[in-house]
């Protein structure tokens, strides 16, 4: 020992580590001898958009399932703000504050839009223990104070928050997809998510109206929920997710953001490499700003 200190430098500052909302921890579903997801391991933190993309049948729907409780995962565990929630049911996730929407939308086509959302909320009425505060985004729009938001009247901010004020009184079985896709969004927002599961929400939708929900994910982000996106229409995906976790067949390819993971000669193989449609395939291509010809998917390798 000389009895010299030697000073230890300063350790640089770290970012500020949010924790995440959700965790998904080595998750697998096997259906019969198929393994349709194999040990996926993700995280979605509050106030981000995170992407879960993969050509068809990567297993994406299946994840999401296992999530929320539809289907028992082989093995794995599910985290929602640290709660180990793998052992609960559909509606007691739902409550604790997992929301969804479906790839095949899932309405009540012979209520109205406004009942539609309402039902929304149901899934939240008489269970007091663990109160959420309004959604802010709600808050924001209105002026209001989120505490001081009623069951009445957050329908119809939800409603109006979605532009389809106009249409609150029409059944939803008689709307346009892209309008039916967006009250499917507001019921599960009327439910007081904690995090937001969506699956395909701009397949049906124009350019137009996926800029539209890109705006709005973006706005419920900025207001501090965590969303998992699930989707196809790669512009999107691009603009709005903070960071991908792309799966092929079951497995996580790659993770990263949106820079990282366009680059990554593994998750172009998997668009391309048989396993996508051409859909898929052009896709790619578009995300990669790499231009492929019809039917020349082989252009990028
Ligand atoms: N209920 C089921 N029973 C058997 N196989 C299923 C079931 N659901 C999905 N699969 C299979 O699991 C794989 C992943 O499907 P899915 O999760 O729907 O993919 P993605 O949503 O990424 O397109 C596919 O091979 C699909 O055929
Ligand atoms: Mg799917």
């Amino acid at each position: 020992m000389s009895g010299w200190s030697v000073p230890t430098p300063a350790a640089p500052a770290a970012a500020p580590v949010v924790p995440p909302t959700l965790q998904v921890e080595g998750l697998s579903v096997r259906f019969g001898g198929h393994l349709a997801v194999s040990d996926v391991s993700l995280a979605v933190r509050p106030g981000r958009i995170s992407g879960l993309i993969g050509p068809t049948g990567a297993g994406k729907t299946t994840t999401f399932n296992a999530i929320c409780g539809v289907t028992t995962p082989t093995s794995g565990r599910v985290l929602l703000e640290g709660d180990d929630i793998s052992r609960l049911g559909t509606h007691q996730r739902a409550r604790r504050g997992i929301g969804r929407t479906f790839q095949r939308l899932e309405v009540f086509s012979s209520l109205s839009v406004a009942d539609n959302v309402r039902v929304g909320q149901e899934i939240r009425a008489g269970w007091s223990r663990r109160r959420r505060p309004a959604p802010q985004f709600l808050a924001a729009g209105a002026g209001a104070d989120p505490e001081g938001i009623g069951p009445a009247d957050e329908v119809d901010l939800i409603v109006d928050r979605l532009g389809l004020a106009p249409v609150a009184d029409v059944p939803v079985g008689s709307l346009p997809t892209g309008q039916a896709r967006k009250v499917e969004l507001g019921r599960a927002l009327a439910a007081r998510p904690r995090v937001l599961l969506l699956d395909e929400p701009a397949s049906g939708l124009d350019d137009l109206e996926s800029e539209d929900l890109g705006r709005l994910l973006g706005d419920l982000a900025t207001a501090g929920l965590g969303v998992l996106l699930v989707e196809h229409d790669v512009a999107l995906v691009m603009r709005v997710c903070a960071d991908l976790s792309v799966l092929n067949f079951g497995q996580l390819i790659a993770s990263g953001t949106p820079e990282e993971v366009q680059s990554n000669r593994a998750v172009l193989d998997a668009y391309l490499g048989g396993g996508g449609d051409e859909a898929s395939a052009a896709a790619a291509a578009v995300a990669a700003g790499v231009e492929v010809g019809p039917g020349d998917p082989g252009a990028l390798r």
